[in-house]
């Protein structure tokens, strides 16, 4: 399934969808990076031929149908898309004591448009493309797989767009697989726990995500680890219309921004 297989994976260019990206283009798939920073970690050069990265902001419909176009102009199809991008803004508490200050409603804003409604985005411009293929044994023309977080199942502190992106994300996986069973699409989410990844850096500062682990094992997940879980999902066309908690529980990263 992986192997001759097109997919695109939105936020490729670091962190997780990295680890994803690398991860198909070892298992002999042809990979759209869809991203909006200019980047190709040095993982990827080796597979150039079998990459093409356009760069794309998920929030813009127009630049998300463009790059997917771009990639199938060049690999011929597309199989199913891995919707990486994602933003994490300020931690902040609702209302700063010391300050006086409420937080920040645009943060709030960015945060719901970029985690959930790009990736709506991505989700809406990938399936028209995903329905011209031909079914395979299983009757699947295509996969779409989302990536939430724990975050969305239980929320933290100080996060609160990034819960609601989240957990917006999770709840809309059980009602599109109905809707995309029609078109014989399958859809899946996946929650991590705490990675390895700049975003932990941005959101907490380095000393302390270096600090962040999994309940158990106590550890952070690897980009390629992430990506052989993702592969796994692509191979598994019993899985369909439900979300996966990968990395356990976060009470670690939960403490820290209380
Ligand atoms: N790192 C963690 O601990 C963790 C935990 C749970 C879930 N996640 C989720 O995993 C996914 C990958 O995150 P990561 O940790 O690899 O973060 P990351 O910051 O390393 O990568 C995110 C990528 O998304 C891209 N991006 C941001 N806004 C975009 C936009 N508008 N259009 C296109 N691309 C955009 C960035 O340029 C970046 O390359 C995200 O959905 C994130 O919310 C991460």
């Amino acid at each position: 399934m992986v192997k001759g297989s097109v997919f695109a994976v939105t936020g490729g260019s670091s962190g997780l969808g990295q680890g994803v990206a690398e991860v198909l283009l070892t298992n002999g798939a042809k990979v759209i990076i869809l991203d909006i920073q200019t980047l190709i970690d040095d993982s990827l050069k080796p597979f150039a031929d079998n990459m093409c990265y356009v760069k794309t902001d998920v929030t813009s419909e127009e630049d998300v149908k463009e790059g997917l176009a771009t990639g199938k102009r060049k690999f011929g199809k597309l199989n199913g898309i891995v919707s990486c991008a994602a933003f994490v803004g300020d931690v902040e508490p609702i209302y700063d004591m010391k300050t006086k200050r409420l937080s920040s409603l645009d943060n709030f804003r960015k945060e719901v448009n970029v985690n959930l409604i790009g990736t709506l985005i991505s989700i809406r411009q990938a399936l028209p493309l995903l329905i011209e293929n031909e079914k395979d044994a299983d009757g699947v023309r295509g996969v779409i797989i989302t990536i939430s977080s724990v975050v969305g199942l239980n929320g933290t502190p100080k996060m609160l767009g990034y819960s609601a992106s989240k957990g917006g994300l999770i709840n809309i996986i059980p009602p599109l697989a109905i809707e995309l069973r029609n078109y014989a699409i399958r859809i899946m989410d996946i929650a991590p726990g705490v990675c390895k990844t700049p975003m932990i850096d941005k959101a907490f500062g380095r000393e302390a995500a270096a600090q962040l682990h999994n309940d158990f094992p106590p550890r952070q997940i690897e980009p390629v680890e992430f990506g052989t879980f993702v592969k796994h999902v692509i191979e598994s066309p019993m899985l369909n219309g439900t979300c996966i908690k990968f990395g356990g529980r976060q009470d670690v990263a939960t403490g820290l921004v209380e």
